[in-house]
């Protein structure tokens, strides 16, 4: 019988015992009421509860074993000494460990005292707090070094004292090594950009790069803390003018040497930057970022005219780092302070800029 079947099979029993049960009431219910209730009947029922008891109970824990052995994750129980004490099917095939192996063996003799997967068990029954981990590396019973996500909590008795610990772990290397070859080729795409907006004009990619220094600097206080997204700031901030590519060097040199104002050119290229990064794998959030970077706090900005925390946060972000940027290097007007600078953006604290991104800029740039 396969797992599905037995699942099936618990919950017909139990409905069949539920049944069985609920004529039985009704028929003493109908005999109280009648007044001839005896005491071969209470005897009936009081059996009848017994094996009702025991059959509840026996097919929770059937249900239960049947849950843990269907579940891919792998689930391990351990005592207060970190012995394996119960386990299900998965652990057998994630850590690739035999079966007489496993009950009764400290969790550290199959993965070291150094493993992660000791340690983060050893905190949680030290601090009496769940602990998680996104990447643990261990090696299975082959030798073989894989990616497991983990969660360790510790098990309490009903007076609050630890007892041990409980630990449910998938494995993830094939995602780990999917991100990575992605990461690779994302890596090399920003390299092949960097050089065709080198060649195109210096500035921007001089710009780009002072850009994602500010950016990330200010990014954690920001509230930009995983690292997925300060990836993908990093990445925005390269790239979010790599739409300029496509602006006649004429028009470029007339922006920035202040003698012409193709305004219309220029201000087409955070939606020609999204449409240049829109079939990259990976850079779906980059490419709105990048739409986005000329958007202003007060909604009158460009190319959509959003506002506030319609803007996404890093685009945000990326405004004040090359308004900031942009106003520091600009040769069109005089050259300027980077305290006359800091001035100016505070005087656009919650009209072109968001103002606690503001706070968190000026604090950071003065040191
Ligand atoms: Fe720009």
């Amino acid at each position: 019988m396969n797992e599905v079947d037995s699942l099936k099979k618990i919950v017909r029993d139990q409905a069949r015992m539920l049944q069985e049960k609920n004529r039985l009431l009704s028929d003493l219910e109908y005999r109280l009421k009648q007044n001839i209730v005896t005491d071969s009947r209470k005897e009936d029922l009081a059996k009848f509860q017994f094996q009702l008891s025991r059959q509840t109970i026996d097919g929770q824990a059937g249900l239960l074993k049947t849950i843990l052995g269907s579940i891919p994750s792998g689930l391990m129980v351990l005592d207060a000494e970190k012995r394996i004490i119960s386990y299900n099917p998965a652990v057998q095939n994630i850590l690739e460990i035999q079966d007489k192996e496993i009950l009764g063996k400290p969790c550290s003799r199959f993965f070291g005292e150094s493993c992660e997967m000791h340690c983060l068990l050893e905190k949680a029954m030290e601090t009496g707090e769940a602990q998680c981990s996104r990447e643990v590396r261990v090696r299975t019973g082959n030798g073989r070094e894989i990616v497991l996500a983990l969660d360790v909590a510790p098990i309490r008795d009903s007076h609050g004292n630890l007892i041990g610990g409980v630990e449910i772990f998938s494995d993830i290397t094939g995602d780990v090594i999917r991100e990575s070859q992605l990461q690779k080729k994302q890596d090399s795409l920003i390299h092949v950009l960097a050089k065709i907006m080198e060649k195109k004009d210096h500035y921007i990619l001089s710009h780009s790069e002072r850009v994602k220094d500010l950016a990330l600097s200010v990014a954690f206080e920001a509230g930009i803390s995983e690292e997925k997204d300060q990836q993908e700031l990093t990445y925005a901030s390269l790239l979010h003018d790599i739409g300029l590519i496509s602006v006649p060097d004429e028009v470029l040199l007339a922006k920035r040497t202040g003698t012409g104002k193709p305004v219309d050119l220029i201000q087409a290229h955070p939606a020609d930057g999204e449409w240049m990064l829109s079939n990259v794998e990976g850079f779906e959030e980059i490419k709105k970022i990048v739409r986005s970077h000329h958007e202003r706090f007060d909604g009158k900005g460009y190319p959509d005219g959003i506002k506030g925390d319609h803007i996404p946060l890093a685009s945000r972000i990326i405004t004040l780092a090359e308004a900031y940027d942009a106003m520091l290097h600009d040769t069109a007007t005089k050259q300027r302070s980077k305290e006359e600078v800091l001035e100016e953006i505070k005087a656009n604290r919650g009209s072109q800029f968001d103002p606690g991104l503001v706070d968190i800029f000026v604090s950071k740039v003065k040191g």
